[in-house]
C-alpha cells in the first residue's frame, strides 16, 4: 500500500525549499543536508536542472526528496519518475489531486482559505502545505483554523525562518514548516558548504530545545 504524505513526514520537522540552478550543486548540497541531520528535501521545479537534480540526489543519496512547485501532471510525471517521493504545490487544482493519487504519489497541495481546506478535507487530505504562510495570516490564521477544523494539519511555507519557525511549530496544527533560510539560492549558488552547515546546524539545536 502506498504511504500517505502524513506517513512519509512522520518524522520531518523542517523541510528545506531548494532552487538548484547549477547541476553540479545537487549531490555536495543534499550531501551537506544529509550528514548536518536533515534528510527530507524539497526540490523546487523552477530551473531547467531541477528534474536531473531530483534524478541524482534520488540516486546518489538516502535523503527522502519531494518535488515542489509542481502545478501540472507533467511536472508531477517527471518528477516522479526522476525519483521524488513526494510532491507539493503552491496551490491546487481538482485535476492535480486526481493526477497524483492516479499515479500514486503523495501530494502535499498548498492552500490558504478555509473553503480550499474544507474542500481537500471532503477528499480525504487532511495534511496541508499553508502557502504564502506569513502573508496569508500566518500563526494568528493557523491558530484561528484550529478552532472550526481540528483535524487537518498544516506545514506552513513563504516567510517562515529561522526566527520563527519555532512559533510556527507550537502551534498544535502544524506538522512541519518548509523554507529557503536554510539554503538561500545564493548561498547554493556561491557553494557556501559551511555556511549551509552552520544554518542547519543551528536550526536543529532550537529545534533540540522544544523537543526536549
Ligand atoms: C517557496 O515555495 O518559495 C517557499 O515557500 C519558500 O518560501 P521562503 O523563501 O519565504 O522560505
Amino acid at each position: 500500500m502506498n504511504q500517505s504524505i502524513e506517513q512519509l513526514l512522520d518524522s520531518t520537522s523542517v523541510i528545506p525549499v531548494i532552487e538548484i540552478t547549477d547541476l553540479a550543486n545537487a549531490l555536495p548540497l543534499a550531501q551537506t543536508f544529509y550528514d548536518s541531520g536533515i534528510k527530507t528535501l524539497e526540490i523546487v521545479l523552477r530551473t531547467p536542472v531541477a528534474i536531473d537534480a531530483i534524478r541524482l540526489i534520488s540516486n546518489n543519496t538516502n535523503c527522502l526528496v519531494g518535488a515542489g512547485s509542481v502545478l501540472t501532471r507533467s511536472d508531477a510525471h517527471l518528477a516522479k519518475e526522476a525519483g521524488a517521493q513526494f510532491i507539493v504545490s503552491p496551490g491546487f487544482t481538482p485535476k492535480l489531486i486526481t493526477d497524483c493519487e492516479s499515479m500514486a504519489i503523495p501530494i502535499l497541495p498548498g492552500v490558504s482559505t478555509a473553503s480550499e481546506m474544507m474542500g481537500l478535507s471532503e477528499r480525504g487530505l487532511s495534511l496541508f502545505k499553508f502557502f504564502p504562510a506569513s502573508s496569508s495570516g500566518g500563526i494568528d490564521a493557523l491558530k484561528a483554523i484550529s478552532g472550526p477544523l481540528p483535524h487537518l494539519s498544516f506545514c506552513p511555507t513563504g516567510g517562515v525562518n529561522k526566527s520563527n519557525f519555532l512559533d510556527y511549530l507550537a502551534l498544535t496544527n502544524v506538522k512541519c514548516v518548509g523554507g529557503s533560510w536554510l539554503a538561500p539560492s545564493h548561498t547554493i549558488i556561491a557553494k557556501q558548504w559551511e555556511q549551509i552547515r552552520n544554518n542547519i546546524t543551528e536550526t536543529l539545536a532550537l529545534l533540540d530545545q522544544i523537543q526536549l
